[in-house]
């Protein structure tokens, strides 16, 4: 450990310059929360306390922190080639990359183009969807189909697509051609689920109703995340990935999912399309993909989309979108050395042999104070708790008192959202839910 790290005599950083983003600064700022090293499963705070990490950081750390593998990698690439343009140009590193990641993705989903968030990747994938069509002869297809309660990043695209409405306020209407289906939570059907609900299947057919209203040859595609994350984990319903499918299938309508918290192997298996069984057209991926050390992001496309752009012009530019650091050499790089230890170590199939252990520990919550709701799936699981009159406040509360007890969660609104490192312990999934019990009968 540094000494940075350990020592709380280190001067304190000023504070106030930084404008923190998804954060209430001013009251941080009067109580901050600053670490400072982290390593395997554990964080390290300014006061040298080890906090165990609940959430994979921002669910994005699969492979656990300080990975002295992917550290090397980094700095064997900065020194030998620190920055390349991917346009028009080229370096091995981006080739290794896609071509071993689209094995990782299931049937014909082998072509990807990187970006460098979460973000990037999902609009990225809407300008594929509405362009594939267009290249097709089908230039009306620009509609958009997202749904209520839906995280899709914070980019202009993804968040007309996303169904968060304080994320959405101001700007959700700016791309316009939006329609949202209803999420699929409800607690009189299906509070306390293990796994996928039973009820909730035919909430898939409301994409019907929107065919209806706006045409099919209105649409470009439908995004959703398989398993919702941000707002709290809402597992889908068995058959409702399955009857959204059939349904852009019948109408000729794209479908995405937005990957970037269940892909690299958060349900056990290396994307969620394999998990459920369901083909989506294009895919969408960031986070886990560089163990979070380099910021990256990717969109899979299938042979057909890919195939159609490269027909659609004689020799020039296909497609006219990219960023400067697409294909980045140094995150290439991390991501080639962090695919190496999620396959030396088994970590996607780790999780198929934790996750009973975890779906018994999150459900041990229940009856505990303030507990209305629990969900899980692989290594996933959200805590529903009371709500009060100021929304968030409960959740937010039980954030700071489990940080304080030495463990990381996340709050969205009166959710605890639980995503930990895929090289969890069984006695730290105990200490995580022993944590959120004490915390919860305390309040
Ligand atoms: C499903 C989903 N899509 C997109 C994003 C945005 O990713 P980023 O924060 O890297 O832009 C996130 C981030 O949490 C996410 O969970």
């Amino acid at each position: 450990m540094s000494e940075v790290a350990s020592s709380p005599s280190s001067p304190a950083p000023a504070l106030d310059a930084f404008w923190m983003p998804f954060t209430a600064n001013r009251q941080f700022k009067t109580n901050p929360r600053l670490l400072t090293a982290a390593q395997g499963m554990y964080y390290t705070d300014r006061e040298g306390r080890q906090i165990l990490d609940g959430t994979a950081g921002l669910w994005c750390v699969n492979a656990g922190h300080g990975r002295p593998e992917i550290a090397a990698a980094v700095q064997q690439q900065l020194l030998q080639l620190d920055y390349a343009s991917s346009f028009q140009m080229g370096h091995p590193g981006a080739f290794q990359l896609a071509d071993r990641l689209v094995k990782l993705l299931p049937g014909d989903l082998n072509h990807v183009f990187f970006t460098n968030s979460g973000s990037e990747a999902v609009d990225t994938a809407l300008k594929i969807a509405i362009a594939y069509h267009a290249l097709g002869g089908e230039p009306s297809r620009q509609r958009l189909v997202g749904r209520e309660r839906a995280y899709h990043g914070v980019n202009l695209g993804g968040v007309a697509v996303g169904g968060i409405a304080t994320n959405r306020r101001f700007f959700g209407d700016l791309t316009p051609g939006v329609d949202h289906l209803r999420h699929t939570h409800d607690l009189a059907h299906n509070a306390f689920s293990r796994g996928q609900p039973l009820w909730g299947a035919a909430l898939a057919d409301e994409l019907e109703q929107v065919v209806e209203k706006r045409g099919a040859d209105a649409i470009a595609a439908v995004i959703v995340e398989p398993v919702y994350g941000a707002t709290g984990v809402l597992v889908p319903p068995v058959g409702y990935l399955q009857r959204l499918r059939q349904i852009c299938d019948r109408h000729g309508i794209l479908l995405i999912f937005d990957e970037v918290i269940t892909g690299f192997g958060r349900l056990g298996t290396p994307f969620a399309a394999e998990y459920f069984d369901v083909m989506p057209d294009l895919v969408v991926a960031a986070k886990g993909l560089t163990n979070g050390n380099i910021p990256m992001g990717a969109v899979f496309v299938r042979q057909g989309i890919y195939d159609r752009f490269m027909a659609a012009s004689d020799s020039g530019i296909e497609f006219f979108h990219g960023y400067t650091y697409s294909g980045h050499p140094v995150a290439c790089a991390a991501g080639l050395a962090t695919l190496d230890i999620y396959e030396a170590e088994g970590l996607f199939s780790r999780v198929q042999t934790l996750a009973a252990a975890w779906e018994a520990a999150a459900h041990s919550l229940k009856g505990t104070r303030h507990v209305i709701d629990v969900r899980n799936l692989g290594l996933l699981a959200g805590i529903e708790l009371d709500p009060t009159d100021k929304p968030g406040a409960r959740g937010f509360e039980v954030f700071l008192r489990c940080f304080e007890a030495g463990v990381f969660v996340r709050a969205a609104g009166d959710n605890i959202a639980l995503s930990p490192p895929l090289i969890i312990q069984p006695a730290q999934i105990d200490q995580i839910f022993t944590a959120i019990a004490t915390v919860l009968s305390q309040m």
